[in-house]
């Protein structure tokens, strides 16, 4: 599946300067290609989660369209585009997502039993593949910032989607753990997804088919 992205662009209402616009994303068109990793890198505040949200179908756009495959995503009802989501789209958010008064398999498990249906067995592989299997039964309340984020990755993938997010996916995990993500993330990227993560990890370009800089809202 295809990303593309139509001269979006983001506003925010926000007290001060002259207008009380504040243009978080400047005009751009963006591709995210299947099959490749591409990666955005940029100072705090430049727009990269802006961005990466309105692609993902979370944060609609002031102006532009986003197109999977040639569906317009923004165009779909909101049940229409959570349904969509849930089955495409695959999200690891910036900071912490857990549900707090579900275990770490119940975490995991979200994506499926939010529609009734069993993803225990998914759950389970995608918890071995991050090194977290043995904790299913702990509360997110006694994991570690490493392990509550592996959890949130394990969450992103367990539907096996066609398109992944990630934003600051290894922020607070050690060198191996940060190894291990970005290397399941580009074996995503092999296998067919299209795949985008923000990052300051300059440690990470080298796993990257492509780089972009996003620097005071404009992508370059
Ligand atoms: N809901 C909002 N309302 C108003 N301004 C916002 C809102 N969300 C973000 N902003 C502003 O938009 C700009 C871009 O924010 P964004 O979160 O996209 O940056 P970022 O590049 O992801 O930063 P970081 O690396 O710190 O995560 C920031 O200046 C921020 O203050
Ligand atoms: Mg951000």
């Amino acid at each position: 599946m295809e990303v593309i992205a139509q001269q979006i662009r983001k506003e925010y209402y926000r007290r001060g300067g002259s207008s009380n616009i504040f243009m978080a994303v400047e005009p751009c068109d963006f591709v995210i290609p299947a099959g490749q990793l591409t990666l955005i890198h940029g100072r705090s505040g430049s727009g990269k989660s802006t961005l990466l949200n309105m692609l993902a179908g979370i944060l609609r756009p002031t102006e532009g369209r986003v197109f999977y495959d040639g569906t317009d995503v923004y165009r779909m009802k909101d049940v229409e585009l959570s349904a969509f989501r849930n089955l495409h789209i695959g999200y690891v958010p910036q900071g912490q997502s857990a549900v707090s008064s579900l275990n770490v398999l119940e975490n995991v498990m979200l994506p499926y039993t939010l529609y009734g249906e069993d993803g225990r067995d998914a759950a389970l592989a995608a918890m071995e593949r991050f090194g977290i299997a043995d904790l299913c039964e702990v509360m997110p309340d006694r994991l570690s910032g490493g392990e509550l984020r592996r959890m949130a990755i394990a969450r992103a993938l367990v539907r096996n989607p066609q398109v992944l997010f990630a934003d600051e996916p290894t922020g607070d995990l050690d060198d191996e753990n940060t190894a291990a993500v970005f290397g399941t993330l580009k074996e995503l990227a092999q296998e067919g997804a299209a795949v985008l993560v923000v990052t300051h990890e300059e440690d990470s370009f080298r796993y990257a088919d492509r780089i972009f800089d996003m620097n005071a809202g404009k992508l370059g």
